[in-house]
């Protein structure tokens, strides 16, 4: 055998872990029609037009992941940002000064940092905008690649010992200029990112993720045992939501988790994704679709 002409692969590299999909955040709004202008009209995302189609809740598609919006009086705001990837950013920021006067008196606001957009919801929610970059981000064009959340100091490393140890998800401590992070891998080019601050950090109102696992029972049973379940949802579904250092029991953040197994019947449903810059002045026939991923190099 030839072994000079055998490609080498590092397999490692494909290797994802326990969590396989980080698909959506969930975060209550008390008005849909601001929503929509933040959500849909300003940032271009598609609202799901199979489930969630009325005036209870609002599914919104970015490439394969999503943010759920149930209509409550009071709006939830996730104590991070959540991050999102999107071409054409020319086009992002002219929808946003579109939306602008039609959200004055709210928390909604954006800027162009450089390096991305940060987009502020109508209740404080912070959006970031990354445009594709496949050494950052993978092939993704379109898609949720974190989110972060801010967390007290001297946490990161427990809570790298909770994913890695607990959830079987790989974790590890960075240490970048902008803080000390527990960053964890929750699928295919997806991270959670737990960044300490001495900032202070709201009191928890409950919003959610929600990730799918392969390994479903293993990391139930250890919650099971610490009494950290807090919801026996159905047969595919569970909830938690303390982050503990398995070292000591010590809580050291709350994010409540929707944990779903591989086998829900929601997982890895098709999501559509539209093109937010067609309209009915400058349309292109053939062009409505959003891609969310660049074709494999070989
Ligand atoms: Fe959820």
């Amino acid at each position: 055998m030839d072994t000079a002409a055998t490609p080498e692969f590092d397999r490692s590299i494909e290797d994802i872990g326990n969590s396989v999909w980080l698909e959506h955040t969930n975060t209550t709004v008390p008005d849909q029609v601001k929503a929509v202008l933040f959500y849909i009209t300003g940032l271009g995302l598609t609202r799901d037009p199979y489930i969630m189609t009325g005036l209870e809740n609002m599914w919104v598609n970015i490439g394969r992941s999503q943010i759920h919006m149930p209509a409550r009086p009071v709006a939830q705001v996730l104590r991070g940002h959540t991050a999102i990837v999107q071409p054409d950013r020319a086009a992002l920021l002219k929808r946003l000064e579109y939306v602008a006067p039609k959200l004055a008196g709210t928390h909604f606001a954006y800027k162009d940092c450089g390096d991305y957009v940060e987009a502020t919801c109508p209740w404080g929610n912070k959006i970031r905008v990354y445009e594709p970059d496949t050494k950052r981000f993978g092939d993704v064009i379109l898609g949720m690649p974190y989110v972060e959340f801010n967390v007290p100091p001297q946490t990161a490393e427990g809570i790298s010992r909770f994913y890695s140890q607990v959830i079987k998800a790989p974790a590890h401590v960075v240490d970048q200029p902008e803080g000390r992070a527990a960053r964890v891998k929750v699928g295919h080019n997806q991270h959670l990112v737990f960044r300490e601050t001495s900032d202070p950090i709201p009191e928890y109102d409950g919003h959610h993720l929600q990730i799918y696992i392969a390994d479903f029972s293993g990391p139930h049973r250890w919650l099971k045992e610490h009494g950290l379940i807090t919801e026996e949802s159905d047969q595919f579904q569970y909830r938690f939501k303390d982050i503990v250092d398995p070292q000591n029991g010590a809580v050291l953040y709350r994010i409540e988790h929707e944990v779903r197994s591989i086998t829900h019947p929601l997982y890895a449903r098709p999501l559509v994704n539209r093109n937010p810059v067609q309209t009915n002045r400058n349309y292109r026939p053939g062009y409505d679709s959003g891609y969310w991923s660049t074709p494999h190099e070989s």
